[in-house]
């Protein structure tokens, strides 16, 4: 990198890669350190990392700290070097010109741009989930039914038992994300755990932040302790119920906006065991061929030439089935032979990913 500093002004946008940040003020509370998506120039992968109130290694007050990263330095060989040329720019609104402090050094056409906005006490922001006859449940763990708080769907999941990391010491609670998001794009969320006591209110919380990936969760193995838990006089446990809640105080999303056209599209794979496997399919590519790029657990016996069923997908939701062209004569006659068929059928194998189909979700029958 230059040893010298240089800072000038300019009217045009930069050519690589431009974040806006709505809400910055709730960023620089939080304190967080923000990392960017990737982007490409000049042949190799970057991202900016933004501390809102500056790194603390560089004693420097009243600044925010921007950094330039190359991600992919994994696969660069021993004693690698990469020279890069590069200028970060800080926007004036006021005056509509760009403060330059340096630019990454090979001129792209394509500028990627990516919007983080915050939200913060985000309207209907509590989840309240009450689980009955709590000493009958015998599976590993349970969701809650789906919520959206701040753009964003999430639910509860409960280890009654514990999880394998504290298995029957205590219970385990997680919150969830259940969009499914781009590779690269994560939630932000600041929220609160808890688990009501009943008698005196003196709940069980913890808070916490994080960002959560595509379809993940965060929260704590250990949340509370079965023998607490189980303490009549606590409160945790009445009638055989108790309650659990989520509270959430700022969120904050990251997504690509303006005419950035997306190249690929989330698609949901439910497997025969329940599991759900989220992936991110390119436009064009038929979901079996991708499905078996990710190791879903599908056959496609004859590659793709529409003469077996072994790659039947049962579509699970009308709106994205109505989406979908109609199957040929030729799809339709091997559906005829398909273990399970339903009227959402379809064979992987015929279906290619679109724009429109983002988000689809498609099980695996249980037999070929
Ligand atoms: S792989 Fe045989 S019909 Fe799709």
């Amino acid at each position: 990198m230059p040893s010298v500093i240089t800072r000038s002004k300019r009217h045009f946008t930069p050519d690589n890669f431009l974040l806006k940040i709505e809400s910055f003020s709730l960023l620089s509370k939080s304190g967080l350190e923000y990392n960017s998506d990737i982007f490409e120039a000049g042949g190799h992968k970057w991202r900016l990392s933004l501390y809102p109130k500056g790194i603390k290694k560089n004693i420097v007050n009243g600044h925010i700290s921007l950094y330039l990263a190359n991600t992919d330095t994994g696969v660069l060989p021993l004693g690698w070097e990469v020279n890069a040329s590069f200028k970060l720019f800080v926007f004036d609104q006021i005056r509509d010109e760009y403060l330059t402090v340096q630019e990454v050094f090979v001129h792209e056409r394509s500028v990627k741009r990516q919007c983080l906005s915050f939200i913060e006490e985000p309207y209907n922001n509590t989840l309240t989930w009450k689980i009955e006859r709590f000493s009958t449940l015998d599976e590993e763990y349970y969701y809650s039914q789906e919520f959206i708080v701040g753009d964003s769907k999430w639910k509860l999941k409960v280890h009654p038992k514990g999880d394998s990391i504290v298995e029957k010491r205590a219970i385990s609670v997680y919150l969830w994300l259940c969009d499914c998001l781009p590779t690269e794009q994560n939630v932000f969320a600041e929220y609160k755990l808890r688990i009501r006591d009943q008698i005196k209110g003196k709940h069980k919380e913890k808070r916490a932040e994080d960002w959560f990936p595509s379809s993940d969760g965060w929260g704590y193995p250990e949340f509370l302790l079965l023998k607490d838990l189980n303490n009549a006089s606590k409160g945790f446990l009445v009638n055989d119920t108790n309650s659990h809640s989520f509270c959430a105080k700022a969120f904050d999303k990251a997504h690509e906006e303006w005419n950035e056209e997306k190249k690929k599209i989330c698609v949901t794979f439910i497997e025969k065991d329940g599991e759900e496997k989220v992936i991110n399919v390119p436009i064009g590519m038929s979901i079996l061929e991708a499905a078996l790029e990710h190791d879903v657990d599908i056959e496609g016996a004859c590659e793709g030439s529409c003469a077996c069923s072994t790659c039947h997908v049962i579509v699970q939701d009308m709106e994205y089935y109505n989406k979908l062209e109609d199957p040929t004569d030729e799809e339709n006659d091997m559906l005829d032979l398909a273990f399970g068929l339903t009227e959402k059928s379809r064979l992987g194998c015929q279906l290619i990913a679109e724009h429109e189909l983002d988000g689809i979700r498609l099980a695996l029958p249980s037999a070929t």
